[in-house]
């Protein structure tokens, strides 16, 4: 059984990782309109992610005997400007997200709720992923002088890491 104390911070949770879903097809959609199909397919299988994670998020709170909320959506950006200040956005809101992930574990201990612990770890795996991916794209950007051939690139990693 979920403390209300873990089940809210859970839900908060649950809440941030529909908005990164959110934020990732936001800039999928614009990357598309821009005329960028590979980077447009990272996304919108990184928004895809990130709804499984919030999915991960509902079913543990309800299996734990708590309510998980389905929060309302805010609306992200439409625009990024450049691919590189969208993906050194996305690199941002991961670090957030791995802070936010980071104050759980802290908060399992803090209650001893050792079950919990356990069960976040794949969160915690899973956030030093997602970061090393996205800096690994933003050196390859860097190095690009082709936005196409990049945009080329970019639409086959994600096949490699499914
Ligand atoms: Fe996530
Ligand atoms: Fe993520």
């Amino acid at each position: 059984m979920l403390s209300e104390k873990m089940e809210k911070i859970l839900n908060e949770q649950l809440a941030k990782e529909g908005y990164s879903s959110d934020i990732y097809l936001a800039m999928a959609s614009w990357a598309e309109v821009n005329g960028f199909a590979g980077i447009a397919k990272w996304l919108y299988a990184q928004s895809e992610e990130e709804r499984v994670h919030m999915l991960k998020f509902l079913a543990y709170i309800n299996d734990r005997g708590g309510h998980a909320i389905v929060p309302a959506s805010e609306q992200p950006p439409k625009n990024y400007e450049t691919i590189q200040k969208l993906f050194e956005k996305v690199l941002e809101h991961e670090k957030y997200i791995s802070a936010a992930i980071n104050e759980i574990v802290g908060k399992c201990i803090e209650l001893k709720d050792y079950t919990t612990h356990t069960w976040i770890q794949w969160f915690v795996n899973e956030q030093i992923e997602e970061e090393a991916q996205v800096k690994n794209i933003l050196d390859k950007l860097a190095l690009s002088h082709d936005m196409y051939i990049f945009d080329r690139d970019i639409m086959g990693m994600r096949s490699e890491d499914e």
